[in-house]
């Protein structure tokens, strides 16, 4: 949630700074604003509503402010409504600070109450404004001759060789004063007018990396901001500052101690981050959903048909002592998470519970050593799943991150991670990483399967030539999708649809459900069809589309024939059934007022097929109406609040 861009270097910072933001909008698209450092001076432009507003006003007015170092923000609200006003940055009363920031400052009223009591006048509702009054009289203590200035690097400040770098040092540590007061999470990005040297980052419980470019120097919540000018990044652990410079940065913890960032590159390039030729990202990500599942289960098998992890801070003893299985992630994560554990059962025998990551640690689970905490994150960044992962840990359980995300926060604070390769999602709405999600799951519970000996070498080789052939029977259900689209486009005056289904179908059905409510903003609920008739049945009317993910007449047929019963139940009521099928069911033909096809699949592999006729549903559903499938209202892609 928001979209933040420090730069520091040799280009005009506000050019850099607004194709920055134009990469982050899918974080936040409530407000954006920018700051630049222009001869001695700070320049501010702050608009309500989406990055184009900025951009115009922009262009309306008379000089647009030309500075090399700058920053720029795009707003998801939190505290205030998307107005021009709590629009970030914002500035301290003698307007030398400009201040970005992403997460909730918890403590913010008391902190505010307290600079009201000491004649700060505050313009807007949001918490971040603290934060830049709170700097100013920071900075002021830190320069005074009496020495109220602190140890570490303000003291430093004081032999340091030149004014410039003595000054820069005073506002690092005056930052680093105003970090220790704050409670909460956090990115925060600071300018200042008499620095123009350089652009201080902080970061807790929230996103920011550095990106390390030829003389510049570049701070962001996410690595597609600076894409296009560098793939050299560095990651900033929790509680650091960064100070960036345009030769590079120095990166201290909140107490002032110098800390090591990680240096990594970035695997994809600015063309993974475009459209492609695609009107919206969303399309072009579903259309990626083979490679980005080839990607994902590339070379998992080691030439010992041992299942691959990529980072593994876990040994094989320990996968071998768990006793149980907790996967902890939100939305279309946890939708993943429910399908894992079909799968994880099925083949390790080990009980294992989905929870939804915000209710995690608030109802104080058994967590022991034993215990195997799996969370799942596209971005890395959720915090509810961040929250749940520190918990499990505190209570000594293991964790292992499912993550798409190199370099971001979930995997750093878990004991192993399996990334999914599924390339940067723009699309708010989860489709690609939802297919590598489900892909990571099954790997480890072939991993989980085999290391415990539930599962042989080839029984585990048999299981992933299955899934490795999954890619193309993905390739071939987005190839002949068109009527999905088509029967979409004629529902767009639908007041409400229902989802049903049944084993591994029913997360899936959970998963159409969601889509539909956040692409569409239409009413969407998805049921187990065998709870159906204790009481949502209640809910069909003449007329309402049921759409019915329908498991395999082979393997498991008596699921089959009790779905088929429940699609007559609700077309006996009037519902217009929507049925999705393999190909050779015909048992289901007299049933379906809408047969959409998909390939025969093993059974705990259906959802990577399953998924795509709803996530086209929905897409097609909400272009219908008229919606931004990339940015639906009040969403945002990263929800790094609680
Ligand atoms: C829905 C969607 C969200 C996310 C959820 C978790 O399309 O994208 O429900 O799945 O906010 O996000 P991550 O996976 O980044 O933790």
């Amino acid at each position: 949630m928001c979209g933040i861009i420090g730069y520091i270097g040799g280009q005009p910072a506000l050019e850099v700074a607004l194709a920055g933001l134009r990469r982050l909008e899918y974080r936040g698209y409530d407000s954006a604003g920018v700051a630049v450092v222009v001869d001695g001076g700070l320049r501010t432009l702050r608009r309500a509503g989406k990055l184009a507003n900025l951009e115009k006003a922009l262009a309306e007015s008379e000089t647009s402010p030309r500075g090399t170092v700058g920053i720029g923000h795009t707003r998801w609200a939190t505290h205030g409504g998307p107005t021009d006003t709590n629009a970030h940055p914002h500035t301290d009363c003698t307007g030398a600070i400009a201040v970005i920031h992403n997460g909730i400052i918890e403590n913010f009223a008391s902190l505010r109450a307290g600079l009201e009591r000491d004649g700060h006048e505050l313009a807007s509702e949001t918490d971040t404004e603290i934060v830049a009054h709170l700097l100013e009289d920071e900075l002021a203590a830190v320069s005074a001759p009496d020495g109220t200035a602190g140890a570490g690097a303000a003291g430093a400040a004081r032999t340091a060789e030149g004014a410039e770098t003595a000054g820069a040092s005073r506002l690092t540590e005056a930052f680093r004063r105003v970090c220790r007061r704050l409670e909460g999470a956090f990115t925060l990005v600071v300018v200042h007018r008499d620095h123009p040297d350089v652009v201080v980052g902080a970061r807790r419980n929230s996103p920011l990396v550095v990106g390390v470019g030829a003389d510049e120097t570049f701070l962001a919540s996410d690595v597609a901001a600076f894409i296009a000018h560098t793939r050299s990044a560095v990651e900033i652990g929790q509680d650091q500052i960064v100070e960036a410079r345009r030769d590079g940065v120095t990166i201290t913890d909140f107490a002032g101690n110098p800390v090591e960032g990680r240096p990594y590159h970035v695997d994809w390039d600015a063309s993974a981050a475009e459209k492609g030729g695609h009107p919206y990202f969303m399309l072009k990500e579903i259309s990626e959903q083979p490679t980005a599942l080839a990607d994902t289960l590339r070379g998992r098998l080691s030439n010992d048909a041992e299942i691959v992890l990529d980072e593994e801070r876990l040994s094989a003893q320990d996968f071998r002592d768990v006793d149980k299985v907790f996967i902890v992630a939100c939305g279309t994560a946890y939708h993943a998470g429910l399908i894992a554990k079909y799968a994880i059962e099925h083949w390790t025998r080990l009980p294992c519970e989905v929870e939804m990551a915000s209710e995690f640690r608030y109802r104080d689970p058994v967590l022991d050593r034993s215990t195997l905490v799996v969370a799942i994150s596209q971005s890395g960044e959720t915090l509810d799943t961040l929250m749940a992962v520190k918990h499990a840990r505190e209570q000594k359980a293991r964790v292992l991150a499912i993550c798409n995300t190199n370099g971001s926060t979930i995997p750093r604070e878990s004991d192993a991670v399996l990334y999914t390769r599924c390339g940067p999602e723009v699309g708010v709405a989860s489709t690609k990483t939802f297919l590598g999600q489900v892909a990571a799951c099954l790997l480890v519970g072939l991993y989980l399967a085999q290391v415990r000996g539930v599962l042989y070498g080839d029984e585990v080789a048999r299981y992933v030539e299955k899934l490795q052939a999954m890619p193309a029977l993905v390739r071939q259900t987005l190839a002949t999708i068109e009527p999905m689209r088509a029967l979409a486009r004629t529902l767009a005056d639908a007041r409400a649809v229902l989802f049903l289904g049944r084993h591994v179908g029913y997360p899936v059905a959970l998963e159409g459900a969601l889509k539909l409510k956040e692409l569409a903003y239409m009413h969407a609920e998805g049921f187990p069809a065998g709870e159906l008739k204790h009481g949502p049945i209640a809910l069909v009317e003449e007329g309402l589309p049921v759409v019915v993910v329908v498991p395999s007449p082979r393997g498991r047929s008596h699921l089959h024939s009790k779905i088929v019963s429940n699609i007559q139940e609700v077309r006996a009521r009037g519902a217009r059934t929507i049925v999705i099928a393999e190909e050779g069911d015909t048992v289901v033909e007299p049933y379906a007022e809408h047969l959409i096809r998909v390939p025969a699949t093993p059974t705990l592999f259906a959802p990577l097929v399953t998924t795509l006729p709803l996530q086209v549903f929905a897409c097609e559903l909400a272009l219908a109406r008229g919606l931004d499938v990339d940015q639906p209202r009040n969403l945002a892609k990263s929800v790094t609040v609680e």
